[in-house]
């Protein structure tokens, strides 16, 4: 079966000359309808940039991005986008929020008898009318998940959309995304840089190391759902994923000021 996403040989370099930044080099992946897949690393090491070719709101100086067999050449509903902090409008109710998927595809007047559905579908049932400085952190980015699915995209893309999360929070947002991914059948690339997220919830975790950023290793998760976190596979697999991300980030000189603490 061919992949629903598929990148092949992609880089992206910013500024020029001594300002050139390798932001991705050579970066290939390939990633199934239904799958669930992280991607982690350092800071730099081209992840959102990497989310954003996906997104189409970047385009990339060499190799080339498709899904479902088409290549990216912008950005679409079909493949939505949850950013760090929600960006939610401060202005608009929760249902008001979830809409804005709709309006901006021009089918809100069709279309606006599922909100309720997807104000339901991330729980938040009785909070339709409520506005975002009423909501949680956690319910606010369940917002931000359900004005994103509510386009019902073949591929959602989070870049660490509970990175701001405090650690109980973040676990219910990982539920909710589990649950969601479960029900659904979605298709999601998740960017974070949290460890234990990345294994409670992937099929599968790339690893990327920065300058250039490059994928330095694709790691299957191939344990029982729902998984637990004091597991021994779970233990295992996350002090092998520590060991590379110590590795990629701690090159001997990589990190001088580091060396003198
Ligand atoms: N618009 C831009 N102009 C110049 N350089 C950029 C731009 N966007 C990203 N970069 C550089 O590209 C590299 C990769 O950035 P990117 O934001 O993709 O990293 P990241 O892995 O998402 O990091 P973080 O974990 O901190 O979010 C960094 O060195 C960054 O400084
Ligand atoms: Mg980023």
């Amino acid at each position: 079966m061919s992949p629903l996403v598929d990148i092949a040989h992609v880089t992206r370099v910013y500024g020029n000359g001594k300002d050139e930044t390798h932001a991705l080099q050579d970066v290939s992946l390939q990633v199934a309808q239904g799958e669930f897949v992280s991607l982690i690393g350092p800071s730099g090491c081209g992840k959102t940039t990497l989310l954003r070719l996906i997104a189409g709101l970047d385009v990339p100086q060499g190799g080339t991005l498709h899904v479902a067999g088409e290549q990216i050449s912008g950005p679409s509903h079909e493949r939505g986008y949850v950013f760090q902090q929600g960006a939610l409008f401060p202005w608009a109710t929760v249902a008001q929020n979830i809409a804005t998927g709709l309006k901006a595809r021009g089918v809100y007047r069709q279309q606006q008898h599922r909100v309720p559905e997807y104000v339901e579908l991330v729980g938040l049932d009785g909070f339709a009318e409520a506005y975002p400085h009423q909501l949680s952190g956690g319910m606010a980015q369940r917002v931000a998940i359900a004005r994103a699915l509510i386009n019902e995209p073949r591929v959602l893309l989070l870049d660490e959309p509970m990175g701001a999360l405090d650690s109980f929070t973040r676990v219910e947002v990982q539920d909710k995304l589990l649950d969601l991914w479960q029900r659904l059948g979605s298709t999601m690339i998740l960017v974070t840089h949290d460890v234990d997220e990345a294994i409670y919830l992937s099929d599968r975790i790339v690893v990327m190391t920065p300058r250039p950023g490059r994928i330095s290793e694709i790691i299957d998760v191939s344990l029982d759902r729902p998984r637990a976190r004091d597991d021994d596979g779970f233990l295992r697999l996350r002090s092998r994923i520590l060991d590379k991300l110590n590795l990629a980030g701690s090159r001997p000189g990589a990190h001088p000021e580091r060396a003198s603490r």
